[in-house]
């Protein structure tokens, strides 16, 4: 079963290759997304290196001239997809994208690549990422977190690669939709409506992304100007561990110059996490930065603490609470959402549903940390929903029905890296 699954995770990530970059799943998804793409890599280095160095590299084609990696790369029109490049609208070269970005994993994974081989030609590929990635964490830190305070804020819930959680209906609820022109969705022609986020969810992410296009998406307008301006911890999280992995980069490439600056970044991200700790709930959580309202609820955001590098036992140990009470409630570990919360539903987008990419990481973490049992325990329950369900885009946590969109690029790609049995039995 395991090594049947290895092949169909190969065959679906070369299936979805267009000849370079990948696109998560065909129909729902016909573009190079970010992170997606990030993930991908990582599937790609257990069978060739090159194929993976390559998808991280021309995601950064699509880098902006200040720093910025979109979120969607528009290499071709594809009218399958809304909203599409001339929706956006932004003026990016060589070819289309949208304005925002997405989860910085990128720096995380060439660590990982670079790590894989001593080989000249592997540290050679590195060093010429070295400066991209170094850019778009500059945009972070400078555009995401003007103020300095070390929260990393996003300016559209599409940002933050958790689209529709239930922490973005306070947020979303103050944006005003009245001026949103016509506009037909695509994603529910691909995927049954209530797997999707609701039409009320969708005029107010056309809204925000319509005052982006107006501020022609330029970074430090947009912020100032967006209805929907929001600190968010996995975004925080993520770019905190990403820095840890970049500063490792910087020495072992020779960009000693570059360490200063990173490790600023690393304590000031430590620092704003701070802000994101609901002390109600004990869990970080979200922070509306136009309001100053906080998440009331455990998003799968907590469980990343580790892979952050945060060790403090005062928020580790009430994590692991919340952990093992969630764990009680559900058969499949880790939702999205809280399922003692009333904003959880099993089967919608984010507000609920299990994503294997967040499971690798959140495990990734605890390992480290040395907490084997819930490190194995996500990636076990990881493996039991691809034997049930196969390589869905996400599951349900309560009964391992997959959702979605199928054959997805991301699911397969950390099968390989990270879930598959197979990679036990190598190590053995
Ligand atoms: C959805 C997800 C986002 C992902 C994209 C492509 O928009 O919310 O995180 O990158 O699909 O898989």
């Amino acid at each position: 079963m395991g090594a049947d699954l290895d092949a169909l995770a190969h065959s679906i990530l070369r299936d979805n290759d267009q000849g370079g970059y990948t696109i998560p799943t065909k129909g729902l998804y016909p573009y190079q997304w970010n992170w997606d793409s990030v993930f991908v890599a990582m599937g790609f280095a257990t069978f060739d290196l090159d194929r993976a160095w390559q998808e991280i590299e021309n995601l950064f084609q699509g880098q902006w001239d200040d720093g910025m990696v979109p979120h969607i790369l528009f290499r071709k029109n594809d009218p399958s997809y809304f909203p599409g490049p001339d929706i956006w609208g932004t003026k990016s070269e060589p070819f289309p994208t949208s304005g925002h970005s997405q989860p910085p994993v990128a720096a995380t994974a060439m660590r990982d690549l670079f790590e894989q081989s001593r080989a000249p030609e592997n540290a050679e590929r590195a060093k010429a990422l070295f400066p991209k990635v170094m850019a778009w964490h500059r945009w972070w830190a400078t555009y995401r977190d003007p103020k300095g305070h070390g929260s990393v804020a996003i300016v559209h819930p599409w940002e933050s690669g958790r689209d529709n959680l239930p922490d973005w209906d306070e947020p979303l609820s103050n944006v005003d939709t009245t001026n949103v022109p016509d506009y037909v969705r695509k994603d529910t022609s691909h995927v049954a409506p209530e797997m999707r986020p609701l039409k009320q969810d969708y005029d107010r992410y056309m809204a925000i992304l319509t005052v982006g296009k107006a501020c022609g998406w330029d970074p430090k307008e947009t912020v100032e100007k967006t209805p929907f301006l929001v600190a968010d911890p996995a975004i925080t999280m993520i770019l905190l561990r990403a820095n840890r992995d970049l500063l490792v980069l910087a020495e072992k490439l020779g960009y000693l110059d570059a360490m200063p600056e990173i490790q600023g970044w690393i304590e000031r991200l430590e620092k704003g996490l701070e802000s994101l700790w609901n002390p109600k709930i004990q869990a970080y959580v979200t922070r509306n930065l136009r309001t100053d309202v906080l998440g009331t609820g455990v998003s799968s955001a907590s469980f990343l603490a580790s892979y952050a590098g945060i060790t403090d036992p005062k928020v580790i140990e009430p994590l692991k609470a919340h952990f093992d009470r969630i764990a009680g409630k559900v058969n499949y570990m880790l939702p999205s959402y809280d399922p003692d919360h009333p904003g959880f539903e099993h089967m919608r987008y984010w507000r609920g549903p299990v994503w294997a990419v967040v499971n690798y990481m959140a495990s990734r973490g605890m390992r480290e940390a040395g907490d084997h049992l819930r490190s194995e325990k996500i990636r076990k329950d990881t493996v039991r929903l691809i034997q049930q369900s196969g390589f869905a885009e996400y599951f349900s946590p309560v009964d391992g029905a997959g959702a979605g969109g199928n054959s997805f690029s991301w699911t397969a790609a950390v099968w390989l890296a990270w879930a598959t049995p197979s990679l036990a039995a190598k190590a053995a």
